[in-house]
């Protein structure tokens, strides 16, 4: 069991729990994750190490609610445990001194960013990142990578905060205004993330993806984060979660997440069902 320390609500259904966890804490490095079931009857999800404090044995996780086990999650408040967690897993990201770092983080793919820009700035490299949200309240830790980046845009699809645009558009005026990249890395939905590559690829810049396929077990055995990259199959709980994005098969990715949609969207919905009738129980006493 592993108790929450902190609750805090960073924006539209993105809640950010310091939890204590000691020897993951100790020994996480930037780009891991965690699988963790909420209770012993969840089931397992991978959400990555947002951060980490060896000092008090806790690490930070950020999660969106998405469907049922991350609105599972959404309930937890301080005092209360997540069931287990396992991790660290997956490979550390490959830090070292490139020189001009470029970090595009989309919607929740900002929390796993996070680490990664930080640990990119502790080698030496000069950090320029680019932040991208559908609207104004979704965007989330600007000020935390604001913090560990030397130059920071904001871009919003329907310009309410930051410039009007994509991050591709973004990228693109990076580029065509004289600065150079040595290399980028981008955390985003996947839509996002095959569209950024493509862009870095014509442009000549070296670019890492986290991947983000259903898993199960995390330690390579199940199958089913299974993704092809530079026409190989790997597994992104063991050989990733980060690969060079201009070898992923974005399109049989995309693919593979939507298999189980509808047993989702009936989990989610008997999840909510249960919820309300247990708050009309517990209002009618
Ligand atoms: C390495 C990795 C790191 C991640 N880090 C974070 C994070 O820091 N914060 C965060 O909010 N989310 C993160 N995710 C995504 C998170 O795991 C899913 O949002 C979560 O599993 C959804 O579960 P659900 O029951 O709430 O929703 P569901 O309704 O079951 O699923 C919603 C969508 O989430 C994806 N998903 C479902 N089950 C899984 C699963 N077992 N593994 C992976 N994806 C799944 C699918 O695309 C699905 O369509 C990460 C995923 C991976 C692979
Ligand atoms: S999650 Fe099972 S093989 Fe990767």
């Amino acid at each position: 069991m592993n108790t929450i320390r902190k609750r805090e609500e960073l924006g539209c259904n993105v809640i950010r729990y310091v939890v204590d966890a000691p020897i993951i804490a100790a020994h996480r490095k930037p780009g891991q994750f965690v699988i963790i079931r909420v209770t012993d009857h969840s089931e397992r999800i991978p959400l990555t190490i947002a951060d980490a404090n060896p000092d008090t044995g806790t690490i930070s996780l950020i999660v969106q609610s998405v469907g049922k086990t991350t609105r599972e999650m959404a309930m937890l408040k301080p005092g209360d445990a997540i069931h287990d967690i396992v991790g660290p897993l997956g490979r550390p990201t490959h830090i070292q001194q490139f020189g001009t770092v470029l970090c595009v983080g989309g919607g929740i793919g900002i929390a796993p960013l996070y680490p990664i820009a930080k640990g990119m700035k502790e080698a030496g490299n000069h950090v320029i990142t680019i932040l991208g949200a559908r609207t104004r309240d979704l965007l989330i830790l600007e000020d935390d990578m604001r913090s560990v980046s030397d130059e920071i845009i904001v871009t919003t699809d329907d310009g309410s905060y930051g410039t009007k645009g994509l991050v591709t558009d973004a990228i693109r005026s990076l580029v065509s205004g004289g600065t150079h990249i040595d290399q980028a890395v981008v955390i985003g939905p996947p839509l996002m993330m095959k569209f950024t590559s493509l862009l870095t690829k014509e442009l000549g810049i070296p670019t890492m993806a986290s991947l983000n396929p259903i898993m199960i077990d995390g330690t390579g055995m199940c199958g089913g984060c299974r993704v092809t990259v530079g026409g190989e199959v790997k597994f992104a709980c063991v050989d990733g979660p980060e690969f060079d994005a201009h070898q992923v098969d974005w399109d049989s990715m995309i693919r593979r997440l939507g298999t189980y949609r509808t047993a989702e969207q009936a989990a989610a919905e008997r999840y909510d069902h249960q919820c309300r009738v247990g708050l009309d129980a517990k209002e009618s006493r």
